[in-house]
């Protein structure tokens, strides 16, 4: 029975080593600071952030993906802010309008055009939900199809209505290409009363994230209350070291967004760029921060072993775009089936 012994020998190693994992990971990330810390800005933990909306099940920053993520209980509807040419407030991930709009159709040479370049009129013309059902033919609905993009205040309005009351955690998306975007957001925000105070119990009900230090100086300035959390990718940390971040970090925000296994070891990935694919959520790197002073959610993750693992290794959320899955994952499903939950919603 030799392959017995080997099998039960794998198994023991194993458990041995999940369990030296645990362990190493709780004295290095020591979680009770990071709860400590979380607890002072009233943001919940494990923070369950559905990053573009519940944008696994629907394309992502549309009515659906806020409105499901909202009613699975996320924490927080995550979301990127951009400016039309006209001035509004849009929630958009990239540059240009290719990738998630029939652009190409409707405004045919425009495609690569960056946002600032169309008017909320012509954004209206969109779009921006049937490659979403292209892509993902199993998880298609002829609901999607016409979705429009969405303004700030569509999102704020979505936060605010429903059966829970998630918050909501803006980025700052290439904020250099919209001068005075920082003021624009939080007199928006003013106006509809998410600069005053917690929401319920306590709660951060409104977080900013950017990757640029600059426009996180910015919102230091004007909502000094807010939480903000400069997020990281691969060119900073090679540029500036890990002790350079957690110092850029400290001076313009509370948190560090740190990114995850998926990503570090994303598509791209070869040996030879090792040396430059520094995973950030090791429980090491975690403790560095929260021994900084600051929170610490990690992007992007959607496979639940890399979600416990980031929470093992002492992360205090993670921004995904499963978020029925973390939920399931951290035990806080609420046991409505996802068919009812579209009926619900609207989007049979
Ligand atoms: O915003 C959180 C993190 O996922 C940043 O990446 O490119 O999806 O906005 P991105
Ligand atoms: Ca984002």
């Amino acid at each position: 029975m030799g392959w017995l012994r080997v099998l039960l020998t794998a198994i023991a190693a194993a458990v041995l080593a999940v369990i030296i994992v645990l362990i190493v990971s709780r004295l290095i990330s020591d979680p009770s600071s990071g709860r400590t810390l979380v607890r002072a800005l009233g943001i919940p933990r494990p923070a369950v952030i559905a990053h573009r909306g519940a944008s696994y099940l629907a394309p992502e920053e549309t009515r659906p993906a806020f409105l499901m993520a909202r009613e699975l209980g996320a924490d927080y509807l995550e979301f990127d802010i951009q400016r039309t040419k006209d001035g509004v407030l849009i929630a958009l991930h990239d540059d240009d309008l290719s990738r998630t709009t029939n652009v190409a159709e409707v405004f045919p040479g425009r495609e690569k055009d960056t946002i600032d370049t169309f008017t909320f009129a012509e954004l209206q013309q969109l779009d921006a939900g049937s490659w979403f059902n292209r892509q993902n033919p199993e998880r298609a609905r002829g609901s999607f199809k016409g979705l429009g993009i969405l303004r700030l205040e569509d999102i704020i309005e979505i936060a605010e209505s429903g059966t829970t009351r998630p918050g909501i955690y803006i980025e700052t998306k290439a904020a250099q290409r919209f001068p005075g975007i920082e003021r624009q957001l939080v007199e928006a925000l003013a106006a509809h009363g998410w600069m005053s105070g917690r929401g319920s119990q306590g709660r951060a009900r409104l977080i900013f994230q950017s990757f640029e230090p600059d426009s996180l100086a910015r919102l230091k300035e004007l909502a000094p209350d807010v939480p903000r959390l400069l997020l990281i990718d691969e060119v900073m940390t090679s540029k500036d070291g890990w002790k350079g971040i957690l110092k850029k970090a400290t001076e313009v925000g509370a948190g560090i967004g740190t990114y995850g296994y998926r990503w570090a070891f994303g598509p791209h990935w070869s040996l030879r760029d090792a040396p430059t694919r520094h995973i950030m959520t090791w429980p090491w790197y975690t403790g560095d921060a929260h021994r900084a002073g600051l929170f610490v959610h990690a992007w992007t993750i959607d496979d639940p072993w890399e979600m416990w693992m980031v929470r093992v290794g002492g992360a205090d959320g993670i921004f995904t775009n499963r978020a029925e899955l973390a939920l399931a994952t951290y035990g806080r499903e609420r046991h409505e089936d996802l068919h009812s939950l579209w009926n619900r919603i609207g989007y049979q």
